[in-house]
């Protein structure tokens, strides 16, 4: 046994890694339902097994000790790679842009662009308020004034585009869309928003961290040939965000914004040198890892994936259908099921299916608790499980009181956003 210079044995060290894995739950994959990558595992619907993962991996450990300063050749090599086929695949002839380390700080360098480009210190950023929490995070660290704009649940929780024209202001500074809503899945009313803000000359972002790795191999493989438009293929998007670590199946963390073209990547480099990204050094880990990915699967592979993570999200929403007093929520264009009830209470259901050891997300709208699922390839083989249990957890929920927007304030720490 090797003993550190701490003290500790190799064996002590050995045993403690193990006890941490377990408390982590890594040996639970396939019941994690709400996992971030990297996925791959083998499945009978991927014919490749676990190879592409464990070369992820691979590339992973052997690029750990990178930085993209002065070892960095390698990394910014296969950071250009990703963006010129992904960038192309969203539309845009000459992307350009950079690995992020995920979705909140893709939208914040999106955020400080469109600042920069506006020449304003201040200002406003409007968006439809099923946007992810981190825009009113990244307003609130960069001194802008957030404008969410109602959503409504009868309106299947998507903005309408005149509210987001009302909503703009002399010192608004951009308009945020987003392909992929957490946690509806919905994809807003792009096409609509890029005409409004080129008409008003401002700069549109749109948040793929969720749809952007799924959305054009759906598309592509006509599996959703009704994708509404949302991409660089309108004009008014400036800017996309995609996260390599959800449905680019990506060890984390990793992210990618992609701009229209280099003009818009300048702006971000002048406000956030050198790169364009909110940290100065990065670790070249996730960006081999990604990289990998990106090119051990191809188009095919991603659409291999998506077509698989597609199949047990309708499989799952067929079987939710059959449980009496639950819905998932329509709007989903992407592998994302918001399992809700308008009749029961279902925080006792979710507290068993925990208890059960599924892991899952739980949000807190609709009140007081939406079960969220991503089904992705590690998960195969698990709904009907899944379906099983649910079943059984369902008849623990409780008819829903008026109570329930107090219980929705109440329920916000352990059930999440
Ligand atoms: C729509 C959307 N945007 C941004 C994010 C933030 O991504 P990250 O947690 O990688 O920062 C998420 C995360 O779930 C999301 O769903």
């Amino acid at each position: 046994m090797t003993r550190f210079p701490s003290g500790v044995g190799s064996d002590d060290w050995h045993r403690e890694l193990d006890r941490l894995e377990l408390v982590s739950r890594f040996h639970e994959t396939a019941r994690n339902l709400f996992d971030e990558g990297p996925h791959l595992v083998s499945t009978p619907d991927l014919p490749w097994g676990d190879a592409v993962r464990e070369a992820s991996v691979e590339a992973y450990r052997r690029f750990v000790h990178g930085e993209t300063w002065i070892t960095g050749g390698g990394a910014r090599e296969m950071e250009a790679e990703i963006v010129r086929w992904m960038g192309r695949l969203l539309g845009a002839e000459e992307p350009a842009g950079f690995v992020t380390s995920g979705g909140s700080e893709s939208n914040m360098c999106a955020i400080l662009t469109a600042r920069q480009l506006s020449g304003r210190r201040t200002g406003s950023v409007v968006y439809p308020d099923n946007g992810h929490y981190s825009l009113p995070k990244l307003c609130a660290m960069f001194g802008l004034d957030p404008v969410p704009v109602p959503a409504p649940a009868e309106g299947l929780h998507l903005v309408d585009p005149a509210a987001i024209e009302a909503a703009i202001r002399p010192d608004t500074i951009a308009i945020i869309a987003t392909a992929g809503t957490w946690a509806y899945g919905s994809i807003d009313p792009i096409e609509a928003m890029s005409e409004i803000a080129l008409r008003r000359g401002l700069y549109l972002h749109v948040d793929g961290a969720f749809g952007g790795y799924i959305l054009p191999f759906l598309e592509r493989s006509g599996y959703d040939p009704g994708i509404p438009p949302w991409d660089f293929r309108l004009p008014g998007v400036c800017s996309i965000s995609a996260d390599l670590h959800k449905n680019g199946m990506a060890p984390p963390p990793a992210g990618t914004l992609f701009f229209r073209d280099a003009s818009l990547l300048a702006a971000a480099k002048e406000i956030c040198p050198p790169n364009g990204t909110m940290s100065g050094t990065r670790g070249t880990g996730p960006i081999a890892g990604a990289w990998t990915m990106v090119k051990l699967l191809g188009e095919p592979g991603y659409t291999a994936v998506s077509l698989a993570s597609m199949a047990m999200r309708d499989e799952l929403a067929e079987g939710v259908a059959k449980i009496d007093g639950l819905r998932v929520h329509p709007g989903s264009r992407i592998n994302m099921s918001l399992i809700h009830s308008d009749t029961l209470d279902l925080r006792p259901a979710a507290d068993e299916l925990r208890a059960r050891g599924w892991m899952f997300a739980a949000r807190v709208v609709p009140a007081p608790v939406g079960i969220v699922v991503v089904p992705m390839p590690h998960n195969h083989g698990q709904i009907p499980h899944f379906l099983d249990d649910l079943r059984d957890a369902v008849r623990l929920a409780v008819p829903l009181t008026g109570d329930a927007a107090e219980a929705e304030r109440e329920s916000v720490s352990s059930y999440g956003f």
